[in-house]
């Protein structure tokens, strides 16, 4: 479905992705765990076209997607959704303005009452009520966040890419966008990228979790074959895992 092939990304002299390979099939959640700085969201834009690889290979369905000239690329994006790391709103459009403007421009033909409906419910899922008028400067940080992530999902794509969705959350917020997350992947078979720092929260939900070091993949695997990796860094992410939980997920 996703197929990322030997892609590497430089900056100058930087060599940031040295050579990634992965194939995500559909309806997978796959998890990218890895330390700040080792291409984690980099990785993500390369996949969506806002940055371009140096070598390697997007194959999208089948269909090389990363030498796409940027009209070609709308197409892509109607199909791939990403959250970024940071809100990036509109912040002189309201939180419902924010959200529809995206629907509007991808759904031309939808009327404004259909509108309406599509940006409630996507504000409900990320539960935000009660802010629609209000601009992003006068809301949360974690508000600004939830609507961003109101705004990707609201086109509903068949490919979501979350770049830590839910880092700086509270806790109960956390755990009702990862499981919209799961519910998406189960209800529209939307296949997700999910970059994340939380080990806990992959172990949970991911089909698949891979860890990212230095612009290297070092594992790759479903939870259970991670949980038995011998590799020091993901030794490292797991330490958090109480033993009660490990055996859960072994079992
Ligand atoms: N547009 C850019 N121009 C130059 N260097 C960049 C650019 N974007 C990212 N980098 C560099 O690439 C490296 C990887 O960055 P990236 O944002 O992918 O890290 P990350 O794994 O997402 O980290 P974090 O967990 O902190 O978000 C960093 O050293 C960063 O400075
Ligand atoms: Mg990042």
């Amino acid at each position: 479905m996703l197929e990322v092939k030997n892609l590497t990304k430089r900056f100058g002299s930087q060599e940031v992705l040295k050579g990634i390979s992965l194939a995500i099939s559909e309806g997978e959640i796959l998890f990218v765990l890895g330390r700040s700085g080792t291409g984690k969201s980099v990785l993500l834009k390369n996949i969506v076209g806002l940055l371009k690889p140096e070598s390697g290979q997007i194959l999208l369905e089948g269909r090389e997607i990363s030498k796409l000239s940027e009209e070609e690329y709308f197409e892509v994006r109607k199909m791939c959704g990403m959250v970024f790391q940071h809100p990036a709103l509109f912040d002189s459009l309201t939180v419902y303005e924010n959200v529809a403007f995206g629907l509007r421009r991808h759904f031309p033909g939808m009327t404004p009452e259909e509108v309406k409906k599509r940006v409630t419910e996507c504000l409900d899922l990320v539960h935000l009520e009660g802010v629609e008028d209000k601009l992003p400067p006068q809301i949360s940080y974690g508000m600004q966040k939830r609507v961003s992530l109101a705004r990707t999902i609201a086109v509903e794509p068949r490919y979501l890419l979350f770049d830590e969705p839910t880092t700086g959350l509270d806790p109960v917020t956390t755990n009702a966008i990862n499981r919209l997350i799961s519910e998406l992947s189960r209800k529209l078979n939307t296949t997700s990228i999910v970059v994340s720092h939380d080990m806990h929260c992959a172990l949970e939900i991911a089909d698949r979790i891979a860890v990212l070091d230095q612009g290297q993949l070092i594992a790759l695997g479903t939870p259970s074959e991670l949980l038995k990796s011998q590799v020091p860094l993901v030794k490292d992410f797991l330490a958090e895992i109480t033993e009660e939980d490990r055996s859960r997920w072994l079992s």
